[in-house]
């Protein structure tokens, strides 16, 4: 049993991507370490943005209807693989953890 319990966590752990971990290999080379950068000379500082805002962004770019820099299509590649769950623990961190 104790056998049993132990894989379902680690097998959790393995499929469950944590903010931070995203942000360090997804986001961090073009946003900044604290998504602090304009990313491509072009992007908002997301630091600087609502919770609200991230989540609308990044959903949007996933949904491949936001273009709001002329390189809309650069995001979108990157949200693509974002859950949902991923889109609002990163919206909900950067605006909290990371500041
Ligand atoms: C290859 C470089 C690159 C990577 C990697 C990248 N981004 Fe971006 N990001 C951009 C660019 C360029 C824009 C502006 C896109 C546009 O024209 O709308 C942008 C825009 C955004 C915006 C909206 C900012 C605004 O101007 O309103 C958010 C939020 C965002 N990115 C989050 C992320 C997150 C979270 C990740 C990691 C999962 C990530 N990005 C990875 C380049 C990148």
């Amino acid at each position: 049993m104790k056998k049993l319990m132990l894989i379902a966590t680690l097998g959790m752990a393995a499929l469950y991507a944590d903010p931070a971990t995203i942000i360090k290999s997804k986001c961090a080379a073009c946003h900044g370490q604290k998504m602090e950068k304009a990313a491509l000379g072009k992007s908002a500082m997301v630091n600087t943005m609502s919770a609200q805002e991230i989540e609308e962004a990044l959903k949007g770019y996933k949904a491949g209807t936001l273009n709001k820099h002329g390189l809309g299509a650069t995001m979108r590649g990157q949200a693509a693989a974002l859950s949902d769950t991923d889109i609002a623990d990163l919206a909900k961190y950067i605006t909290t953890t990371l500041k």
